[in-house]
């Protein structure tokens, strides 16, 4: 289906970094729909893309198990940027030769500019830039027609052009997507935007208004429900299918006994400021006798899981026959365990409510599903949700229960609930919460000497996490003041009773990750 933006196409050949080239894409304001490697010519067709985008993908051309694809579109006349594998397809069937480098090249490599028309125009006065490499293949041939754009040390075709304009093939061997690529947006915004003569028309106000268009028509006159866990995410969630379905939304929040100190008493105001039907259901006793004294993090995750599925369905019945559950997936939770649309290769098992939609045979709305989280805190905004709750750092589906280390009684959580609070106060009152992506407290599971007023005391340890991140697949520790550091700790161990020590996290992900567990 045509949209009524000039659109982009990205063919995913299963890459990583897919999301991250149609991210790109919206920050230059134009439209773009990923489709999977198996899209025939005619719905790549549909879409009347004003260019093509071929993504990487972990294949290779001089292998027989590399997947099927529309090929044909090669032919038509619209402009095609190949990018990594996807130039070395372009190469292969143009007439060109893959073959294995010579020096395979991962992680940053030096770009000299040697054609700085059309794809790097604006750049050709900037001498060497880093990008960055990930491939075990290079062209070997060019195909005719073709003309070397830009070189690195090790690769004398990082980027190529049909100098036969009636084609318009544009390729590069590096990652424009990515971060490290350092002129990489304006390179895909050339593309973009001057090669293809795509419009800017795309906003998140015109992504909210096609997304609240097409729950409407998903949902037709069906009940819907949504899990509310506090977070931004199926804060936004909800607040979008409210304003597609209205009342036929009703929203659940359960409280589960691991939420932080005082938290239930502002999600209450919160919600209550929305226009949406919720209701809030303290649980917590149950959630925590479940919990018992599970030490093992895995089987603390699917106690709470367990739980979850239980109360939530019960309280669904209350509402009717209900067809549609509404999450706040994001980009991240669904790359990291599978990806939707290309052969990319499976990361982790990411769950929040796994097992509810079979269990009670719901189909899913997932309108956050292709966002990282940015771009859903842009996307609050634009709803008019509060400051307060749109920059909220991240908390986990489990909760507390994964930042007490060992057993979950309501003597740990306490403890645990008093520091944290101590230490994102402080963050607030520094101005130091939003400059964190996320930050919080752990209890560890040992005890350790200390001396109070004379007297040897034998108590817990208080870690203190904080992180800088864009999306919490990579972190890196936050570097906060000592003297700041000082303070918290100091205020931590003479407020919290049965704390003696407190440490600081400086690990970063990977290969640490963010939680503790
Ligand atoms: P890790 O610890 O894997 O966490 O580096 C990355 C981010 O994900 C959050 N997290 C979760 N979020 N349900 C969630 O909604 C979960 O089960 C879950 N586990 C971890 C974590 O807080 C961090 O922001």
């Amino acid at each position: 289906m045509a949209s009524c933006h000039d659109t982009i196409v990205i063919l995913d050949f299963g890459s990583q970094y897919t999301q991250l080239i149609a991210r790109r894409i919206r920050e230059t304001r134009v439209h773009s729909v990923i489709l999977p490697v198996s899209a025939s010519l005619h719905m790549i067709r549909e879409h009347r893309p004003k260019g093509i985008i071929l993504s990487g993908g972990p294949a290779s051309v001089t292998s027989v198990g590399r997947p099927r694809w529309a090929k044909e579109i090669l032919q038509e006349d619209v402009p095609i940027l190949g990018i990594c594998y996807g130039m070395q397809l372009v190469a292969h069937y143009m007439g060109g030769k893959v073959g294995q480098a010579k020096r395979r090249e991962f992680g940053r490599a030096e770009l000299q500019i040697l054609d700085g028309s059309d794809l790097f125009k604006g750049l050709e006065k900037k001498g060497a830039f880093s990008v960055w490499m990930s491939h075990g293949d290079w062209i070997e041939k060019l195909p005719t027609g073709f003309i070397p754009i830009a070189r690195t040390e090790n690769s004398p075709i990082a980027a190529m052009k049909s100098a036969n304009h009636q084609h318009r093939f544009f390729c590069l061997q590096f990652h424009p997507e990515v971060a490290h690529t350092v002129h990489g947006k304006h390179i895909l915004k050339n593309f973009v935007q001057g090669i293809c003569g795509a419009k800017a028309t795309w906003t998140m106000g015109s992504f909210l208004k096609n997304s609240i268009a097409d729950i409407r028509h998903q949902v037709g006159r069906d009940k819907v429900i949504c899990g509310l866990s506090g977070g931004v995410d199926s804060m936004v969630a909800a607040a979008m299918t409210h304003r597609a379905i209205g009342k036929q939304l009703t929203c659940v929040f359960i409280d589960n006994g691991v939420m932080r100190k005082d938290e239930v008493k502002q999600l209450r105001k919160v919600f209550g400021s929305q226009h949406f039907q919720y209701r809030m259901v303290d649980a917590s006793a149950r959630f925590l006798k479940a919990l018992g004294r599970t030490s093992d993090p895995e089987k603390k995750r699917k106690i709470i899981g367990r739980q979850f599925i239980e109360v939530f369905d019960h309280e669904a019945k209350k509402i009717g026959k209900v067809r549609y559950l509404v999450q706040g997936t994001l980009y991240p939770d669904v790359i990291e365990s599978v990806s939707q649309i290309g052969p990319s290769a499976t990361i982790k098992t990411h769950h929040n409510v796994g097992g509810l939609p079979a269990k009670m045979k719901l189909k899913l709305i997932e309108p956050l599903r292709e966002l990282f989280k940015d771009e859903v805190r842009g996307l609050g905004k634009e709803l008019g949700l509060p400051d307060d709750l749109v920059l909220r750092h991240p908390f986990p589906g489990p909760g507390l229960a994964i930042r007490v280390l060992g057993a979950v009684t309501p003597e740990r959580l306490a403890i645990l609930r008093d520091a944290d609070v101590i230490f994102i106060d402080a963050l607030q009152t520094h101005g130091l919460y939003r400059k964190t992506w996320q930050a919080f407290a752990v209890l560890l599971p040992i005890r350790t000497v200390g001396v109070m007023g004379d007297r040897r005391t034998y108590e817990h340890v208080i870690g203190l996490r904080a992180v800088t991140s864009v999306d919490g697949m990579t972190a890196d520790w936050a570097q906060l003041p000592h003297e700041f550091l000082g303070k918290v700790s100091n205020r931590i161990i003479n407020e919290v009773k049965g704390v003696n020590r407190v440490v600081y996290d400086i690990s970063s992900k990977p290969p640490s990750t963010i939680e503790w567990e």
